[in-house]
């Protein structure tokens, strides 16, 4: 999950890393009483989970409360690369001398942790990392030690951050990695950290992605920064039944058995819909091993919930679990759903004990049930039923 980078700020005050005061406001009214209590300079920032807000007109500094609410009503309704702002901060102002960079995340490729580190932040770090690399330095962070006061250093002196900063900005570097350690992140990022012209240290930006796998059970507190207005009503319906469910734009439903497998699925859909008026697989749905009627159940329930589906294509392997319980937990789900199914569905089963299975789908006769033999022959024919 991604916060918001109001929740960011907060989790870093909460860990003691220096930010300044912020309010959230989702209206102009909301905007300018925020701007009057903070006094003085400030920011209203769109809170959207997407980069280079700077970029698209979403931060912009306003000198007196009315400018606040000027502000504010050109930021909220703006569309920042798809995400409408329905949410600002109003952010204290800094006097900003310097602008750096900071991150630490998951190396999933070196199985470690990566840190990067520039004393050029503000810009796009993507940006920096092409047109001056040799100004972006990355040092790999060993998760059993993490950065301590020495790695703090190593990673500042190794940003050619000036001797003067040294002290500073380490302390700082310490309490980001504390919040990634601390909340299983897989990222922290702050750009820009900034050096003011008081001489203060201070994260200005904040960017953290959770680990879901984490939250669950290390962080159920984490449950409150889930952003429910903003998730996908499918998708949070599928959570609630435990379905490993994510909605794509297509019109074929997709029920398999196994990540692997259904991702090689979703290429074969939408191969064989490039010969059926360019049809597309709606979703990615894994419902595990068991396969039993409750979870067929559920997972038809979501996919047939979504407006788009024209059709479904079930395809199970039958591994430790047969075909006979799959077959007999899609003719149950099938009674279960009753008149809620109304779309139809191409089957395609292999594995363990496959003859009883689709003889048990064949017996069954349900209308909307079509047996396909294959994996292809299935994806052409639910491509062909959404073209239909
Ligand atoms: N509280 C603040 N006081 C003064 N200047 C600020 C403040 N917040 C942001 N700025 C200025 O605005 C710039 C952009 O802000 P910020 O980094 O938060 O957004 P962004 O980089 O455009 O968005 P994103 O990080 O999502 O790409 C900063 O680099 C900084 O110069
Ligand atoms: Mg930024």
């Amino acid at each position: 999950m991604d916060l918001y980078e109001y929740q960011a700020r907060d989790l870093f005050e909460s860990y003691g890393v220096p930010v300044l005061a912020g309010i959230v406001a989702d209206t102009p009214e909301e905007v300018k009483a925020a701007a009057e209590k903070l006094g003085g300079v400030v920011v209203v920032k769109a809170q959207v989970k997407t980069g280079g807000r700077g970029k698209a007109g979403g931060v912009k500094v306003a000198k007196t409360p009315d400018e606040a609410y000027e502000a504010a009503k050109a930021i909220l309704g703006l569309d920042i690369k798809g995400h409408v702002v329905r949410r600002v901060m109003v952010a204290a102002g800094a006097r900003i001398a310097k602008e750096f960079y900071f991150s630490v995340l998951l190396d999933r490729a070196n199985r470690s942790y990566l840190n990067l580190c520039s004393v050029e932040g503000g810009m796009e770090i993507e940006q920096l990392a092409v047109e001056k690399p040799e100004a972006l330095a990355r040092i790999e962070v060993n998760p059993l030690t993490g950065i301590d006061k020495d790695k703090a250093l190593e990673i500042a002196k190794a940003a050619n951050f000036p001797e003067e900063l040294l002290d500073a900005v380490s302390d700082v570097f310490v309490k980001l990695y504390e919040v990634y350690k601390g909340e299983d992140a897989t990222l922290v990022e702050v750009n820009p950290l900034v050096l003011t012209e008081e001489g203060d240290v201070i994260a200005l930006d904040g960017k953290v992605s959770l680990d879901d796998n984490a939250s669950e059970v290390r962080h159920p507190q984490h449950e409150e920064l889930a952003d429910k207005a903003t998730e996908d009503p499918l998708e949070a319906k599928a959570k609630e039944s435990g379905l490993n469910y994510v909605k794509l734009d297509g019109q074929v439903g997709i029920i398999g058995n196994g990540a692997g497998l259904v991702m090689s699925t979703l290429d074969v859909v939408a191969y064989a819909g490039e010969n059926h008026g360019g049809v597309k697989p709606a979703n990615f749905l894994d419902i595990g091993g068991g396969a039993s009627a409750t979870v067929m159940a559920a997972g038809l329930d979501v996919i047939l919930g979504d407006p788009q589906v024209k059709s479904v294509f079930v395809n199970v392997f039958g591994g430790i679990t047969s075909c006979v319980a799959v077959a007999e937990g899609i003719v149950k789900a099938l009674e279960i759903l009753g008149d809620a199914a109304t779309k139809p569905l191409v089957v395609r089963l292999d594995g363990n004990q496959v003859e009883e299975g689709r003889a048990i789908l064949a017996s069954a006769n349900h209308p909307l049930v079509t047996l396909a033999a294959t994996m292809d022959e299935g994806a052409d024919k639910a491509a062909e039923l959404a073209n239909a």
